[in-house]
């Protein structure tokens, strides 16, 4: 009688479950075949140290679908089929940083360095199913199961911007906002770093509004992900697993 494996990949590499390890956690697997970059924070869901992104391919929507899951809570076995990313599998020094990862080092979002992982793959987890432009809103909701002792958040939030939809960024005309939501008198908002400036005085055009990212004493320069997928990164990145599709 031929038994089907139990299979799963993990960044990219083909794996064989083994029996016998129904009591195990992913997270237990994963550390257990020497990727120790997913952490055991409070091991009951509550931090974010372990977060990791699995990926399946839904039949019903003939989608992928990629989430952010919790390694300590999630059993080996419930992700037979699906494809797992740990912080190991988007990037390194060596082999090159993530933007994620890169834009997070760049603006200090990480000191000891717990959960740093943890907020990476939160985001890299959102980035993968939304291509475009996740909101602000999006992202910090996406940040919601990461607890952070060190930064403060700031520095994560600064440094996940560069993802966010720029419908946001100030217009100026003659130096005064002139979009109708910022026309009404508040401070200009840095896009970027979220705090008042006074970006926006140099006039481009009298008649047009124009972006104001050219002025902006921002730190971090709005980049979205599409542009991103363009680069050499994009063909670094691990791809859904075919023999999975049909599973
Ligand atoms: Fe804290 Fe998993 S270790 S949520
Ligand atoms: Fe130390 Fe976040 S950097 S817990």
């Amino acid at each position: 009688e031929s038994k089907q494996e139990a299979i799963i990949y993990v960044n990219g590499v083909r794996r064989i479950l083994p029996n016998g390890l129904a009591h195990f956690t992913l997270l237990e697997y994963l550390r257990d075949i020497g990727l120790t970059g997913t952490k055991l924070g409070c091991g009951e869901g509550g931090c974010g140290a372990c977060t990791v992104m699995v990926s399946y391919f839904d039949q019903l929507s003939n989608k992928t679908i990629h989430s952010a899951v919790n390694a300590c809570l999630t059993p080996l076995y419930s992700v037979e089929g699906m494809h797992v990313i740990t912080v190991e599998g988007i990037g390194n020094r060596r082999q090159g940083l993530h933007p994620v990862q890169e834009t997070m080092a760049l603006s200090h979002g990480s000191q000891c360095g717990f959960c740093t992982l943890g907020f990476i793959m939160s985001m890299y987890a959102l980035l993968r199913s939304n291509r475009g432009f996740p909101s602000e809103e999006q992202i910090e909701e996406s940040l919601g199961g990461n607890l952070c002792r060190c930064t403060g958040y700031r520095p994560i939030i600064d440094a996940f911007r560069v993802f966010a939809k720029t419908d946001n960024v100030l217009y100026i005309d003659n130096g005064k906002p002139c979009s109708s939501e910022s026309s009404s008198g508040s401070e200009f908002i840095c896009p970027s770093t979220g705090k008042p400036c006074s970006c926006g005085t140099k006039v481009i055009n009298d008649d047009n509004c124009m972006p104001d990212s050219e002025n902006c004493n921002s730190i971090y320069k709005p980049v979205s992900y599409n542009e991103i997928d363009g680069s050499s990164y994009r063909e670094k990145e691990h791809i859904f697993p075919p023999e999975l599709l049909l599973r």
